[in-house]
């Protein structure tokens, strides 16, 4: 069985699947490794490091894709301008892939036809479920933890004041003030860094689980009225709010805006798309030179004038839709994905190397095409809705 590890070809993405120490650990596991050339230099690892781990190191991403049995990625197929084909047609039949595929997301659904006409088995790491069997697996913690980190740092970088407060000759420099709304992952982490950078931070979840852990982490929480029937759903995950709700969450926001320099937006519920909690008009009252780092973008933002993969200013204020912020940490994101992936593996493969355990919790929820079929659920559910729209 042969496992092969493409460069990621997006554009400024610098992570890679597997660092020399997970490859070392799937040849002990009885796999060979092909590695295509300078797959690791958006990390820093060379080629002689691969083969040192006992890789094979191929010429192009072709010979890699057409020897493995098994491709692993960080994320979804894409078209391989210097090759004129798409990684989903190099793909060879009847092989298995595991990367994000982000399924669901109507954009991505014609990959996901074009798994299941080549008779992929294909796993989204995107799909792994939260429990604790699966930590060590979570990729999408590791990649929220990282992001919350980092929006703070690019916040900062945007601002034209500093986060601490500075007492000089002149006077006293007071610290920003920071606004963060969902505090699952990526919020939290956003807390923990603002607050060592000094920064005075205040919080807001639907989810009062979630308000103790900021609290804990030094956030000053914004109380937010909502019974936790409406808010909580299955599984301790945050449900989606009616316009109602929302309403009144937004009369909530409003008037702190003004105060902000620093408003972090991540909230979102599981499958569905992000809610709008700030409008254009609630810009509108923000001050120079504050910055929106609108985190939920992909789902479609927290902010109405949110712009997916642009920084845009407007009145004096910057709206961030910057996209892939952990690809921006990569040698850290790599060390996390690239273990999550190897423990992922591990798991799938505990029968042997050539059975995978489809069987398994953690592995059926993440699995999305299988023997010639879509068998995930959440994106059989958003492939229904998109034909029942179009047929309207
Ligand atoms: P999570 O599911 O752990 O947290 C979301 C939080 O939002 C939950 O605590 C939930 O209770 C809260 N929430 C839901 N509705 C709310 C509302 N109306 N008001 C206030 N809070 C509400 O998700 P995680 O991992 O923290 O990710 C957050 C977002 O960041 C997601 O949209 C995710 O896709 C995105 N993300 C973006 C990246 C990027 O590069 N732009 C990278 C990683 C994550």
């Amino acid at each position: 069985m042969i496992i092969g590890i493409p460069k990621e070809i997006l554009p400024e993405e610098a992570r890679v699947a597997a660092i020399p120490e997970t490859v070392s650990k799937y040849i002990e596991m009885g796999f060979a490794v092909n590695v295509e050339s300078s797959a690791g230099r958006g990390i820093g690892v060379e080629d002689n490091e691969y083969a040192n781990a006992g890789a094979n190191i191929m010429p192009d991403a072709k010979v890699v894709f057409a020897s493995s049995d098994i491709v692993l990625k960080v994320k979804q197929p894409y078209f391989n301008e210097a090759l004129n084909l798409h990684e989903a047609d190099l793909l060879p039949n009847n092989s298995t892939l595991i990367t994000f595929l982000h399924p669901a997301t109507p954009s991505n659904h014609d990959i996901i036809r074009k798994l299941r006409d080549k008779n992929i088995t294909s796993f989204t790491m995107d799909g792994i479920p939260r429990i604790s069997r699966a930590q060590r697996m979570d990729a999408l913690t590791s990649m929220s933890m990282i992001t919350g980190y980092k929006a703070i740092l690019l916040a900062a970088d945007y601002m034209p004041k500093f986060i601490p407060m500075y007492g000089t000759a002149i006077g006293t420099i007071p610290p920003a003030n920071i606004l963060v709304i969902g505090t699952g992952v990526v919020g939290l982490q956003a807390i923990a860094t603002g607050k060592r950078l000094g920064g005075v931070v205040k919080a807001l979840d639907i989810r009062k689980e979630a308000c103790t852990q900021s609290q804990s982490l030094g956030a000053r929480i914004l109380e937010f009225d909502i019974p936790q029937e409406l808010a909580v759903g299955a599984g301790g995950y945050a449900k989606a709010l009616d316009e109602t709700w929302l309403n009144k969450e937004r009369h909530l926001i409003a008037p702190l805006l003004r105060e902000m320099d620093i408003v972090i937006l991540s909230a979102l519920v599981p499958g569905e798309v992000s809610p709008i909690l700030i409008t254009g008009d609630m810009v509108g009252t923000m001050k120079y030179g504050s910055v929106i780092m609108d985190i939920s973008i992909d789902q479609g933002g927290n902010c109405e004038i949110t712009t997916p993969g642009q920084v845009v200013q407007q009145g004096g204020v910057y709206i961030c839709g910057t996209q892939n912020i952990p690809g921006r940490v990569a040698v850290h994101a790599s060390w996390l994905y690239a273990h999550n992936m190897y423990y992922y593996i591990e798991n799938l493969c505990k029968n042997g190397i050539d059975k995978f355990d489809l069987s398994d919790e953690i592995v059926n929820s993440s699995l999305v095409t299988n023997q010639g079929k879509i068998v995930h659920g959440g994106t059989l559910k958003a492939m229904n809705q998109l034909k029942q729209r179009i047929t309207i």
